[in-house]
């Protein structure tokens, strides 16, 4: 039987057998994929799972969607609580996923949340398990998700000005995403961290009022590189504010010194502020990557696999488990799909094509 493990891309005559990036043809019926741990070919594991539970959400950032939203997955596409929750067990028993992230689009507003948590929070070896949300509805449901064994949340917040973050998220919520922050760290979702992508409009001059706001409530803010993963395709490397500026930004407000604890696979370099303890991280996605170290598997809410954030092939899970696959089956599909990770997301390279789907429905 021939193997199809990519989606059909656009312009292409259908599905396309996925290739290692040497060009070999990749089938997952091959026998090296018929146990082990999440290799690639450059000798990384993935051991973080990032699953993204819905596509849909309640903002509109202007880097993610366009104001009227995007046409959102059919439901028959996107799997079930349970067909999420045999995915997991697979992934943590079979496949050495130690770490699982919920993203979405915006995962609290899966119904099923605290059910696939609790499922997850129930696998063994128990795998740390982190939200990463908007925020809103935060505040009605943090208590809940900890005690069904949700460790840490990471919460997006842009900007601490009421009139910059509603000009970013389209709208006027900011008081729902302050207060989601403070349930959060009174539910012991700690350490709370605060995901920011700075504006280009503003320059990222609003960043010192942010990291006041948060050094002020323990909160550990990371500043992000806004990546080519906007749906409008508007994304352009020359208005991207860069880690470099971000730091002269911050440095002339604070003392910044490098965190010189190992960073491991942590996209975010730390630097102590004011000498510590508190830290602010920066991810410089696009100017500085770190895809070398990169130990990301992603599952995406309509059952596909993709080895990378910028990946231009995914691996149909979903059809396989419908399909009534068994669980070594899965799990091969799944090594077929990661062993095909490129060495880098190459953003810089003159070839470089911004994936098909925006960042809501990857996952982030
Ligand atoms: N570049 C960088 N970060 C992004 N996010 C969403 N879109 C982008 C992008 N194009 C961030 C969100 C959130 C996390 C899921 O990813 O702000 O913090
Ligand atoms: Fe929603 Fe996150 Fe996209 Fe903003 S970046 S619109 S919060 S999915």
């Amino acid at each position: 039987m021939s193997v199809e493990l990519g989606m059909p891309q656009p312009g292409s005559p259908g599905p396309r057998v996925p290739h290692a990036p040497d060009g070999t043809p990749v089938s997952w019926t091959d026998e090296r994929f018929a146990e082990g741990l999440l290799h690639d070919t450059y000798g990384r594991v993935a051991t973080d799972l990032r699953v993204s539970l819905t596509d849909r959400c309640n903002l509109r950032c202007t880097y993610c969607m366009p104001a009227e939203g995007l046409d959102w997955m059919a439901t028959d596409k996107v799997l079930t609580a349970g067909e999420i929750g045999r995915l997991l067990r697979i992934g943590v028993e079979d496949l050495g996923i130690r770490r699982i992230r919920f993203t979405g689009g915006e995962p609290l507003l899966r119904r099923e949340l605290t059910e696939i948590v609790t499922a997850a929070a129930r696998l063994d070896p128990r795998p740390e398990l982190s939200l990463t949300t908007n925020g809103l509805g935060l505040a009605r449901k943090a208590e809940e998700l900890a005690a069904a064994g949700l460790d840490r949340v990471n919460v997006s917040l842009d900007t601490i000005d009421r009139e910059g973050y509603a000009a970013i998220t389209r709208r006027d919520r900011i008081d729902d995403v302050l207060a989601g922050l403070a349930a959060a760290a009174d539910a012991g979702l700690t350490p709370v961290k605060v995901n920011a992508v700075l504006d280009p409009r503003s320059g990222g001059a609003d960043a010192p009022d942010l990291l006041r706001f948060c050094l002020e409530r323990g909160y550990e803010l990371r500043i992000i590189e806004q990546m080519p993963l906007d749906a409008g395709h508007d994304w352009r490397r020359s208005t991207m504010i860069t880690a470099a500026t971000v730091r002269e930004i911050l440095g002339a407000h604070f003392t910044l010194t490098p965190d010189r604890r190992p960073r491991g696979s942590a996209p975010a370099q730390r630097f102590l502020v004011d000498g510590g303890p508190a830290t602010v991280g920066i991810i410089a996605s696009v100017s500085e990557p770190f895809c070398g170290a990169c130990d990301r598997t992603r599952l995406t809410a309509d059952g596909q696999i993709r080895n990378c954030l910028f990946a231009r092939e995914e691996s149909d899970l979903r059809a396989a488990l419908r399909g009534g696959a068994g669980d070594a089956e899965l799990a091969a599909r799944w090594r077929a799909a990661m062993w095909t990770k490129r060495a880098g997301h190459g953003i810089d390279d003159p070839d470089f094509v911004q994936p098909d789907r925006p960042m809501s429905a990857i996952g982030g």
